[in-house]
């Protein structure tokens, strides 16, 4: 039989098992009040790259220092649970995995979506959970093992398509932003001047400060992240890939079989029909 991550399975939605049962129960009820700001994600498509970009945002471009979690300040709800945001000071910037009917919504709320292309995410999510021993036990799955487990959405936050493609139907709403790790790559700055001209305020001031904007591309860059990794990750074996890893568009080239590509491509294809997601990522 193949190897499989160790999740608990919370009313058919699987969890990691280093995350408390609690978080999640409790994540479910907090009440999205007007002033927040989602940073919503499936895993591995950027969250930490755009939370850290939110945070930057904040700060004039500054970075955070070595002796701080950029969790303290935006924290990751079904980790923490509502009691943990609801100490926060407003307005709050909160992560989460969560799909569009579980999210805690308000109206006036924001949302801010990240999505990536599954091919690169699945590879990213594979090396995730090897990495993370004390959530999956899984150090010696290999890529077929975790193929199969994304394939039929049985890893943790559940299938890849359930969680994008009903944020994707929602990504023209006033309160949502959408975009992909894919532009970031290709093009950070009007990123960045979208996420000030949508979210306002405090962030608008970023929209036409060019040295601003510098600091921020320079301080989110791949290079920078990949210090002080504690300050968004905890610790890993030294034998496995470090959270931030290759940060590249298309490297699931050189781990996908030709079957393993036709059968996600099939399944991308049957999850996505007329929602127009196809013409995104598929050549
Ligand atoms: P790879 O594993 O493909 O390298 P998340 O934060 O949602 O878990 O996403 C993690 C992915 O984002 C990883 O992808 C990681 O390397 C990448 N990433 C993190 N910081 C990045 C940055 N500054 N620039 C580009 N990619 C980044």
């Amino acid at each position: 039989m193949n190897k499989k991550p160790n999740y608990y399975n919370h009313n058919g939605f699987l969890m990691p098992m280093g995350f408390p049962i609690e978080g999640f129960t409790s994540a479910l009820q907090y009440q999205a009040q007007e002033s927040d700001i989602f940073l919503v994600t499936y895993p591995k498509c950027g969250t930490t790259w755009t939370q850290y970009i939110l945070w930057l945002m904040q700060h004039q471009g500054e970075p955070l220092s070595p002796s701080e979690k950029l969790e303290t300040y935006i924290p990751h709800l079904e980790e923490v649970g509502k009691e943990t945001v609801e100490k926060l000071p407003k307005p709050r910037v909160i992560k989460t995995h969560l799909p569009y009917n579980l999210t805690p919504y308000n109206p006036q709320a924001k949302y801010i979506y990240v999505a990536r292309n599954p091919f690169d995410c699945l590879v990213s999510f594979y090396h995730h959970t090897r990495g993370f021993v004390q959530h999956y036990d899984f150090t010696d799955g290999t890529f077929d093992d975790f193929f199969e487990c994304f394939i039929r959405g049985k890893v943790d936050f559940g299938d890849y398509f359930d969680n994008l493609v009903p944020w994707y139907e929602h990504k023209d709403d006033p309160n949502v932003l959408f975009f992909t790790y894919e532009t970031m790559k290709a093009d950070l700055k009007s990123i960045i001047i979208k996420i000030g001209n949508f979210l306002g305020n405090k962030y608008l001031y970023t929209v036409e400060n060019e040295s601003i904007i510098n600091k921020i591309i320079v301080n989110s860059s791949l290079q920078k992240m990949k210090k002080d990794q504690q300050r968004w990750s905890s610790k890993r074996p030294e034998n496995m890939p470090s959270f931030v890893r290759k940060g590249k568009v298309g490297s699931w080239k050189d781990y996908f079989s030709p079957e393993q590509k036709q059968r996600l491509t099939e399944k991308f294809i049957m999850k996505t029909a007329g929602t127009g997601l196809e013409n995104l990522w598929l050549d």
